[in-house]
């Protein structure tokens, strides 16, 4: 494919008449015409930016990114991920099932998440994955159960607690004692040397993932530096690791404050490692498809609300993008035809049965009439995948714009696909 110069991605494109919000310089306007709302976009050019940002900032050092297909699991956003060369982070046999399909390897899949049934565990033991990253002494003893029984030593990392806070939202910190997560740092060291007595299970590293959404680099380069420092004293000990996981976390910038570049991070955390010599397994999700998506809705009503201000009621709210009403989220909103940009006061919600529904609060934006399209921003991560069925709203369409054509990579669910399931 020839080199395209267009930017990749979402932005606002003149013509000297119209005023339009592209992705990758298909009109957004188009899509929604054609698709119908609500419906997430996403850009194939911004994906592979993205992927290519962090693994280039690698340089020779060795490392293999394990995208983490939690934030955004669509079959094709996977697969162009795999053609890049990506490896997956898996949290669910449901999300192993989803990597086989778009054609990874078991050996290019880590199965972490911290409540693995006995059905997953034997299904990935099978499978015979790159690592089951384990989370506790007794998962670790119910998987050895299931590798002496299958008769197949299973590859293990163990995910440490490093007690660091991630500074990010509560939700989503996961690093500190508190949290559920990992095996806290002295018990791990116990537990990481009763392995090698343990025919079954085969440990290959240390995992550390301290939350999401982190926009400084500390506590990203402490955790890395935590799991090289744990690594470093298992190699003196002769444990033949192979690599060492420092998770994923990388933030992104909703509100255009500065968050640490791919480069800065890719650094911080190399400078952590290198001294173990140790290949390094990152897990991005949130870093490679939060900038890639955005979410298509059209306005439903305009009502007022106070002197100053009217509600803007479009059809998409937290049953498509739960961010905002689960974390208190801020993503960008604007109108993808006419200016942008506008001194109106809105508070942007959805139409779902609840308060919290709301999606914007407190926006400027340019006047919004009924049947306006809105372009929700940065929604490639965490959007589509964390979407239901309240209300029995059917989980919206996807579709990706790639070299300046799109297709449908998720139809729109419809009631009768949700009634299938019923008797
Ligand atoms: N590795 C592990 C073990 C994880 O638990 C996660 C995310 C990742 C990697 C990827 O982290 P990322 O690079 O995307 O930050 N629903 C929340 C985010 C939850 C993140 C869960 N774990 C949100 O919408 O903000």
């Amino acid at each position: 494919m020839a080199q395209s110069t267009r930017p990749a991605g979402f932005y606002r494109k003149h013509d000297g008449i119209h005023d339009a919000l592209v992705c990758d310089d298909v009109p957004l306007a188009d899509i929604a015409a054609a698709e119908g709302t609500p419906v997430y976009v996403y850009s194939a050019a911004k994906l592979r930016e993205r992927y290519r940002a962090i693994d280039g900032a690698f340089g020779t050092y060795p490392h293999a990114l394990h995208y983490a297909l939690k934030a955004n699991s669509a079959l094709a956003i996977a697969r162009l991920l795999r053609e890049l060369g990506s490896s997956v982070d898996a949290n669910s046999v449901w999300e192993i099932e989803v990597a086989r399909r778009a054609g990874f390897e078991p050996s290019q899949i880590v199965f972490t998440g911290v409540g693995k049934s006995p059905e997953e565990l034997e299904s990935a033991v099978a499978l015979d994955v790159k690592a089951i990253n384990v989370e506790s002494a007794g998962e670790l003893a119910r998987l050895e159960a299931i590798a002496s029984r299958l008769g197949r030593p299973v590859r293990v990392a163990v995910r440490v607690n490093p007690d660091i806070d991630a500074r990010s939202h509560p939700h989503i910190s996961t690093g500190l004692k508190i949290n559920k997560f990992g095996v806290p740092l002295d018990d791990a060291r116990e537990l990481l040397q009763t392995l090698p007595a343990r025919r079954f299970l085969k440990l290959v590293a240390v995992h550390v993932h301290v939350g999401s959404q982190i926009t400084s680099l500390d506590p990203l380069r402490r955790a890395a530096a935590l799991a090289a420092a744990v690594s470093q004293e298992l190699l003196q000990q002769k444990f033949p690791l192979e690599y060492v996981d420092v998770g994923g976390g990388l933030g992104v910038s909703y509100d255009g404050a500065d968050v640490p570049s791919p480069a800065d991070y890719v650094n911080a955390i190399v400078g952590a490692v290198r001294h173990t010599s140790l290949p390094i397994v990152l897990e991005p999700g949130r870093s490679i498809a939060a900038p890639a998506g955005a979410l298509l809705a059209r306005v439903i009503d305009v009502k007022p609300r106070t002197a100053s201000s009217d509600f803007i009621i479009i059809d998409a709210g937290m049953t498509e993008l739960m961010r905002p009403a689960l974390y208190g989220a801020f993503h960008g909103i604007e109108p993808v035809s006419g200016p942008g940009t506008g001194d109106r006061h809105y508070e942007i919600v959805g139409p779902v049965c609840e308060s919290s529904d709301v999606v914007g609060r407190d926006r400027r934006l340019p006047p919004l009439k009924e049947n306006d399209v809105v372009a929700i921003r940065d929604a490639g991560a965490y959007g589509a995948a964390m979407a239901s069925n309240y209300n029995r709203r059917p989980l919206p369409a996807e579709v990706l714009v790639d070299d300046g054509t799109w297709r449908v990579i998720r139809r729109r669910q419809t009631i009768d696909d949700q009634l299938a399931l019923e008797t």
